[in-house]
């Protein structure tokens, strides 16, 4: 979204006519930004074989997954109905990688029947692998490097006390495991976290898989997950790219030749990649006036966009019904769900009115896909802004959406 002549568009259309045309709350995503942040990624690494693979779990939408796919991104899944949302939006099951965290083994042969590539992330279910599979189906196995890093606490995956991957000090177990079945390791995986800023982290994490990396003979992929971060406010610091490719390429191809191998390198982000592509547009339904503060109270809440409340994380708020003036005042922006459920506390907006359209940024990832039916709202509905146009990608939701699957007794 830009202010382009004193009003907000995407790509040469007015926001305001986005909210009119599709109504609020209403996720709006920009199918250029995605496409830019796309070949950005790849200009960080221009001298090593990349493969990047959308963690899907930030967005969904199969219209996304199509853009991704039209554009030579594959993707990275966590459950089985993300892969048959990959499937849906066309891609081959061998395009997909499933990275699940502690799933039954169920959800692994649904996978593997479909040809996708399992991140194996626990010695019990490696050695099931093995049982099941041999060597015939290849797999990759995700390391827990012991390296502390993300934004906060809770989006931080690969220190001592995290839940996910195979702890690197149990190396040894992995290679009796391995050995024992004959198992095909053709990747070794780490993921570190979320909104991890320093180049320093990706690359103490990776050298850990790079030393364990010569432990296997059919390895082809290193795949060193996503968490790329991107800015949420002005000024906020976010990975240096350029940096981080030089520093990880050099690294990576040194390892290449130390093994005598071409080696692919992934990635598989997803904040980075839609993040800064998605607004969430919300009405203002109310400006109320109280001694010390003045609250907007907004069509939306918690259910559609939970990060501010669950990681108190920072999204920017913008009026687009009142996109330029010399007076900003003070607000606390806060839904409408019968929770504590605050956008932002004292931010500085231009003047706000009743029925005002408020856009908050950066909502591209983990919006919807958090999103929920709680306080029996409707979700809401998404659009596509793709080639200059408009495009509804998921339809607002209705009390048929709330009633399906419910079943009312006969009491
Ligand atoms: N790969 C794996 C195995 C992951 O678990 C994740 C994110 C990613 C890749 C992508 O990370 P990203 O590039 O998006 O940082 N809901 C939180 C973020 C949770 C991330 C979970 N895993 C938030 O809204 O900040």
């Amino acid at each position: 979204m830009q202010l382009v002549n004193d009003r907000y568009e995407i790509q040469g259309i007015p926001v305001l006519d986005i909210a009119q045309q599709f109504g609020t709350p209403l996720y709006v995503y920009d199918a250029d930004k995605i496409v830019d942040k796309i070949n950005q990624l790849r200009n960080a690494f221009p001298s090593v074989d990349l493969k990047i693979k959308f963690a899907c779990k930030a967005l969904t939408n199969v219209s996304i997954l199509k853009l991704m796919r039209q554009n030579g991104v594959e993707l990275d899944v966590v459950s089985p109905q993300e892969l048959e949302l990959g499937l849906h939006a066309g891609y081959e099951g061998s395009q997909i990688t499933f990275t699940p965290s502690g799933v039954s083994f169920d959800e692994i042969e649904t996978a593997v029947a479909v040809g996708s590539i399992i991140n194996l992330d626990n010695l019990i279910v490696l050695e099931k692998f093995g049982q099941r599979f041999g060597g015939t189906v290849p797999c990759m196995i995700r390391i827990k490097p012991n390296v502390a890093a993300g934004g906060n606490a809770k989006i931080m995956t690969a220190h001592e006390g995290s839940k996910f991957g195979i702890d690197i000090r149990q190396r040894e177990d992995i290679l009796r495991i391995v050995n024992q079945y004959g198992i095909n390791v053709v990747g070794l995986h780490q993921h570190t976290g979320s909104d991890i800023k320093e180049a320093n982290a990706f690359v103490r994490a990776a050298a850990v898989i790079f030393n364990f990396a010569k432990d296997f003979p059919n390895l082809q992929i290193i795949d060193l997950g996503g968490g790329f971060k991107v800015a949420y406010k002005e000024g906020d610091p976010t990975t240096d790219m350029p940096a981080l490719g030089a520093q990880l390429s050099e690294a990576f191809l040194a390892l290449s030749e130390q093994l005598c191998r071409k080696l692919q390198l992934w990635f598989e982000p997803g904040k980075f990649l839609v993040s800064e592509s998605g607004i969430l547009l919300v009405n203002a339904n109310v400006v109320k006036s109280t001694p010390n503060r003045t609250f907007v109270g907004v069509n939306s809440g918690l259910n559609h966009l939970i990060r501010p409340m669950m990681y108190d994380a920072y999204h920017h708020i913008v009026n687009v019904s009142n996109p330029v003036s010399d007076q900003l005042k003070t607000y606390d922006v806060v839904g409408y769900i019968c929770e504590t459920d605050t956008f932002a506390t004292d931010r500085q907006l231009t003047e706000v009115h009743e029925n005002d359209t408020l856009a908050l940024l950066n909502a591209g990832a983990y919006g919807f896909t958090m999103s929920s039916q709680y306080n029996s709202r409707f979700r809401p509905a998404e659009v596509l802004v793709y080639q200059g146009k408009a495009h509804i990608i998921r339809q607002r939701e209705t009390m048929e959406d709330i009633l399906k699957n419910q079943v009312l007794l006969e009491l």
